[in-house]
């Protein structure tokens, strides 16, 4: 998994392009970038083109926005197909906050998604509470910088037993967060906490989907997410066991299979 820097609209986007065949988009979750897929990556990349990108301001992709919403991240996305040779539509899989992005996206570029995979995510917009919390993080990002943000998700985005079992990812997704920019994470959190309910738009997708939840995942839960899937006309549900919100980190080879077998069974037309 060799990221390179590719200049896209006039920024640097930080991507990996890995592979050949149908191509999956493969979009981060908040405060990360693209390496919390690189098991997918290096494994589908046998069968699949694997594009996966740093989402603007994470990794190493430039951004100095103070306010980053999910259909500015959307757009990137499209900007990011139309830029890139052999490709004209993918399947987009995004986690948590990839999955908000996933939204807008089906919303404004439904013309270049084929296939859906969501993980770990939700269709539901914050309630006042979680929308002030959002708020007062990113002032406070922006204050004192985001340690406090790295220090206080590990225990959210992770099952028991990854915490007790595999401390090396624990520590990896902590480093990836903590070498975040904190502008981007304050961006990114004024653009969550706007974000619009989207729980109409479910029974209207009609491309094949594949909803996929840790089941031990405390962020969007396992209940949650069985109820989006079935508001989604044949969606395939797929919970994962000794899983929380990092599913694909944490039980790599359960996700990349159901990845494999859900586009083995729902090939392109
Ligand atoms: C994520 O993993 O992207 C975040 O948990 C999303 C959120 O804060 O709602």
């Amino acid at each position: 998994m060799v990221p390179s820097l590719k200049r896209i609209d006039g920024r640097l986007v930080n991507i990996v392009d890995q592979g050949t065949g149908p191509a999956i988009l493969f979009v981060h979750g908040f405060p990360l970038d693209h390496s919390m897929w690189k098991h997918q990556i290096d494994s589908l990349s046998d069968q699949f083109r694997v594009i996966a990108p740093d989402l603007r301001g994470f990794g190493t992709t430039e951004s100095d926005d103070k306010l980053t919403t999910m259909r500015q991240f959307a757009d990137d996305l499209a900007a990011i197909i139309e830029a890139t040779d052999g490709i004209s539509k993918v399947t987009l899989c995004g986690l948590s906050m990839g999955g908000y992005i996933a939204w807008e996206f089906l919303q404004n570029h439904s013309g270049l998604v084929e296939r859906l995979i969501l993980c770990d995510t939700k269709a539901s917009a914050d309630s006042p509470e979680a929308r002030q919390t959002r708020l007062d993080n990113a002032a406070r990002v922006l204050q004192e910088g985001h340690a406090f943000i790295a220090e206080g998700m590990m225990e959210k985005l992770f099952s028991r037993k990854t915490l007790s079992d595999n401390t090396e990812i624990v520590e990896e997704t902590k480093q990836v967060i903590l070498n975040s920019s904190p502008t981007a994470i304050a961006a990114a959190l004024h653009g969550m906490a706007q974000r619009s309910d989207m729980t109409s738009i479910l029974s209207g997708i009609e491309i094949p989907t594949l909803v996929i939840v840790g089941e031990e995942d405390g962020i969007t839960t396992r209940e949650e997410m069985e109820q989006m899937a079935r508001s989604i006309p044949s969606a395939t549900f797929c919970p994962i066991p000794d899983a929380g919100h990092m599913a694909p980190l944490e039980q790599p080879e359960l996700v990349t299979n159901a990845i494999r077998e859900f586009l083995t069974k729902h090939p392109i037309s």
